[in-house]
């Protein structure tokens, strides 16, 4: 039987089919325009076809986006968190796994630890997408890339700069920079530093990445600033990061530094006066709700390249 195609991580999937996906995403997204949100999409491709979503902790942007992907593409989905599941009471993560490929034909989970997702797709027969880990968060960063292409960027002459916390999310925009070529800066403190491995790893493979502590430096002339939270899920030293985080709030001087025009993104929830001033994720240069929209397009194509409809 043909192993099913999982999404689990940006490293995993050759640069020609994250950019077909994403190309897929910004093709689908044109084509329902003026379409009401719960119109299916003229060829509504995945009649029939089902996806379940499990939930180990919280969700508004994925839970709602993935719902609304499926419906827009023709097919339907079940949602649950882990506590309303067996597995929430000990159920082996192996055991759902095979009892959930017969029944619907993808799984979407988001996972405390990203090796009980590995174990999941090990499991099953059915495509497995990433809905967030501790390691990483692979859908949002194509929705980031598709937000900043529809604004006029040629991603591969594009610098982008992460300041803060070297997170799951951090990891992805790794993962994905030697597969559509754009220069990755990453400003945190010590002790908050992406995985020596992950950006070896990506190095080996071309990515353009720099590490450079001062915030400020690492903004200078950039064409993207990237924050998230200080505190992610699961994490339990709330204080002490945001006492050691503080000085890498992304803030006017911060944009100042940037290119004339750059674009703040952040994939939300967010925390104005932590990560991030209000003044500027509500100012001019912030697209966070055509990232937070562009989830459902970029999900809806990922899920089209997974799911065998
Ligand atoms: N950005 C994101 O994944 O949001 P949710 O946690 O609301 O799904
Ligand atoms: N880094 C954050 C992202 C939330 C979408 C977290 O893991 O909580």
């Amino acid at each position: 039987m043909a192993q099913p195609k999982h999404f689990l991580s940006l490293a995993d999937i050759p640069a020609s089919e994250l950019r077909a996906i994403l190309d897929e995403a910004h093709r689908r997204k044109a084509a329902r325009a003026g379409l009401a949100k719960g119109r299916p999409d003229v060829d509504a491709p995945f009649a029939g076809e089902t996806l379940a979503m499990i939930f180990e902790k919280s969700s508004t942007r994925t839970r709602f986006s993935f719902d609304m992907a499926m419906r827009q593409l023709g097919g339907a989905s079940i949602t649950a968190t882990s506590d309303d599941m067996q597995i929430g009471r000990g159920e082996t993560i192996e055991d759902t796994a095979q009892v959930l490929s017969r029944f619907v034909d993808g799984i979407m989970l988001r996972a405390n630890s990203h090796d009980t997702l590995v174990d999941l797709a090990r499991n099953s027969s059915i495509p497995v997408i990433n809905g967030l880990t501790d390691y990483n968060h692979p859908c949002q960063i194509m929705a980031d890339l598709q937000t900043l292409e529809e604004r006029g960027g040629e991603l591969s002459d594009m610098t982008l700069t992460w300041v803060g916390d070297g997170n799951n999310v951090a990891v992805s925009f790794v993962n994905a920079a030697a597969k559509f070529g754009y220069r990755l800066r990453i400003s945190t403190p010590g002790g908050y530093k992406v995985n020596r491995q992950t950006i070896s790893a990506a190095q080996s493979k071309g990515a353009k990445i720099e590490l450079e502590s001062d915030p400020l430096k690492a903004c200078l002339g950039t064409d993207v600033v990237i924050a998230d939270t200080f505190v992610s899920m699961g994490d339990t030293d709330a204080d002490q990061r945001l006492a050691d985080l503080m000085p890498y709030q992304v803030t006017d001087a911060l944009m100042s530094a940037a290119a004339p025009g750059a674009i703040f993104l952040h994939c939300l929830p967010a925390h104005r006066g932590e990560e991030v001033a209000a003044s500027v994720i509500d100012g001019p240069q912030s697209a966070i709700f055509d990232e937070a929209e562009n989830r459902l397009h970029a999900q809806k194509a990922i899920l089209a390249w997974c799911i065998d409809a």
